[in-house]
């Protein structure tokens, strides 16, 4: 009798264990994606290595080239800073009310990786 009781309780704790293990994965998953881990961390922004990286990925295929949309280039620093000038990158960007949302047709940029922009903004846009 005790002996089944010990492998009823021991199956238990198995269950709640892989529960938490289950759980503990979820989060860090979530994580790599969440606001969160920039959160504390992001105290400066470079244009070079935060915020062309992120131009290249997501607007370049459009915003670059001979024929560009909406005339807008956003392939080189002194391009880009017209559009910090008057407020349209970040909001575009933000999809703040006002401004085309970018990228057109796809998703809005993840919270951190606005916040990179908006980091990099707030400290003048330098050509870092
Ligand atoms: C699929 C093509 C495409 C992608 C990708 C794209 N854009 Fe655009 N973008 C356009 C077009 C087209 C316009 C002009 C829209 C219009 O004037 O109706 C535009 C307009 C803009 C404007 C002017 C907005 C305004 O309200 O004045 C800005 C700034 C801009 N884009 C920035 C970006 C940024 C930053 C990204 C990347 C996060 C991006 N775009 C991605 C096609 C694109």
């Amino acid at each position: 009798m005790k002996v089944r009781l010990f492998f009823m309780k021991s199956g238990l704790l198995l269950v709640i264990v892989s529960g938490l293990l289950g759980g503990c994965y979820y989060d860090n998953e979530e994580s790599l994606y969440g606001i969160t881990t920039c959160d504390s961390t992001f105290v400066s922004a470079s244009f070079s290595t935060d915020v062309s990286p992120l131009l290249e990925a997501h607007c370049n295929r459009c915003h670059a080239g001979s024929s560009p949309s909406g005339d807008i280039s956003l392939d080189t620093y002194s391009n880009v800073s017209n559009y910090v000038g008057n407020g349209s990158l970040i909001g575009s960007i933000k999809h703040d009310p006002g401004f085309k949302a970018m990228p057109e047709g796809g998703g809005k940029l993840n919270a951190c990786d606005i916040k990179k922009i908006q980091t990099w903004i707030d400290s003048g846009a330098p050509n870092n």
